[in-house]
């Protein structure tokens, strides 16, 4: 046993989504967006949409009591487009950037630092159907939209995270069709709305520097080390490969705008002149989300000709993932190693499990902690070897709506009871508010 310590002024906190914990889809002008269409098309795998979901539009207050309990001084949460934008742009709805006004003055009162994420996959509607991602034009928009909110909200958030995810926005939405919009358009599909969110970012990132001073600027990407399967040369190529579509793309775009050269020729009609240019951007702080690593082997039929291989792991969870902590400290070592130690947090780790309450009322969820200490001490001991990690923000503060799985996966250190809407914390989150107290973890 050894104690592992973090450093000074850690940000400790969670993080959430719109879409998956907000509910009142209808509420207060909020406009349609891909996800509730995907919904209605009976493409989520319980039956179960995010109408409810848990409600936080109306139970924040409560949401924000728990972050303070458990010693909370910072929190993620994403701006839902649809609701400041119901058309995707043009006319502003103002009843929705009041909402996010209350929730940043909640947090405030509450000593929680508030990070806003401005894109975490609720895409308004008449947006997706005037080509979505796929459309150059939607750069513009997007732009258009972060000024919108920022000039609202800017006097009091200070941490702006432009996407979260692109990579499965782009891989999951347009490649494969298993998250909304649905599109099955290969790997050329995925390609373009990485790139296409790249110039997003880049044009968002322009707009609110140049029109606020002395915000914190970034971005969120989950980045999961791509392994081989073996050391046979194709399984190896294809890891590669992998690793450019999954990892590059995002992270060489933003840091050094550049187009990852084993995708330069795949991409080439889709980058125009300029591009690498407006992608880079010198942000501030990266928010990184790592769940595990990516073990991959060559297999044609599938895009880029690659396929999960086995993962020789042990451990797995509720989705399938294998659970694989020292994959963290690796990737802080090798992000320092090759981007030259910039400010990152992580910004999502955590775990779905099938937890129950039991008789005593509680929820035990041993796994959960397990998992949560194993990748705290991942991220002490980076930190301690020099990498520039500058918090840890579990996945997630509430069971919520995982996306095509519906209601049925949990990932919150706090159960919510989809009836009564009660909110139960689990033993993960005495266990993560005893990490911050103490500000070290053993093990
Ligand atoms: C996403 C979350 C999601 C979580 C678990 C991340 O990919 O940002 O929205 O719920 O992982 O799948």
């Amino acid at each position: 046993m050894a104690s592992h310590t973090f450093p000074p002024d850690f940000l400790w906190g969670a993080s959430t989504a719109a879409y998956q914990i907000e509910g009142a889809v209808d509420a207060d002008g909020r406009g349609p967006c891909v996800w509730d269409t995907f919904t209605a098309a009976g493409r989520i795998q319980d039956g179960s949409s995010a109408a409810v979901a848990c409600d936080h539009y109306h139970r924040w207050p409560e949401d924000i009591a728990l972050m303070q309990r458990a010693g909370f001084n910072a929190y993620r949460f994403s701006i839902a487009w649809p609701r400041i934008l119901p058309a995707g742009s043009g006319a502003v709805n103002g009843a929705g950037l009041d909402f996010y006004d209350r929730l940043v003055d909640g947090l405030l009162a509450a000593g929680i630092r508030p990070m806003a994420c401005l894109y975490h996959w609720d895409l308004p509607q008449p947006l997706e159907d005037a080509g979505g991602w796929q459309s150059r034009a939607i750069a513009g928009s997007f732009a258009e939209y972060a000024r919108i909110v920022a000039a609202r909200l800017a006097d009091r958030v200070k941490d702006w995270m432009m996407l979260n995810e692109p990579n499965v926005v782009a891989t999951h939405g347009y490649g494969t069709g298993e998250h909304a919009p649905g599109h099955r358009l290969g790997e050329e599909g995925m390609l373009r709305a990485l790139h296409h969110q790249n110039l997003a970012q880049g044009a968002a990132l322009r707009a609110l520097r140049a029109e606020h001073a002395g915000l914190t600027l970034g971005t969120v990407i989950n980045l999961q080390p791509c392994r081989a399967e073996d050391d046979r040369p194709e399984n190896v190529a294809a890891a590669a490969r992998w690793d450019a579509v999954w990892n590059r793309v995002a992270l060489d775009g933003v840091l050094r705008g550049r187009i990852p050269p084993l995708l330069a020729e795949r991409m080439a009609a889709i980058v125009q002149p300029g591009d690498e240019e407006a992608i880079r951007f010198p942000i501030d702080l990266l928010g990184i989300n790592y769940y595990s690593r990516m073990t991959m082997k060559h297999e044609e039929g599938h895009p880029f000709d690659v396929w999960w291989g086995d993962a020789h792991c042990d451990r797995w969870t509720a989705m399938a993932w294998p659970v694989q902590p020292d994959g963290l400290y690796d990737l802080l070592c090798e992000f320092r190693r090759d981007y030259g130690n910039p400010a990152v947090f992580i910004a999502e780790n955590g775990a779905a499990y099938d937890d129950a309450v039991t008789s005593d009322g509680r929820v035990h969820d041993p796994e959960r902690v397990a998992f949560l200490r194993d990748h705290l001490i991942a991220v002490a001991r980076a930190a301690a070897e020099g990498c520039n990690v500058r918090g840890y923000l579990c996945w997630s503060l509430l069971d919520n709506f995982e996306w095509a799985f519906g209601l049925s996966k949990r990932f919150g250190i706090v159960r919510v009871d989809y009836d009564t809407l009660e909110r139960i914390p689990k033993d993960s989150y005495r266990f993560l508010a005893e990490v911050i107290r103490t500000g070290r973890v053993e093990g």
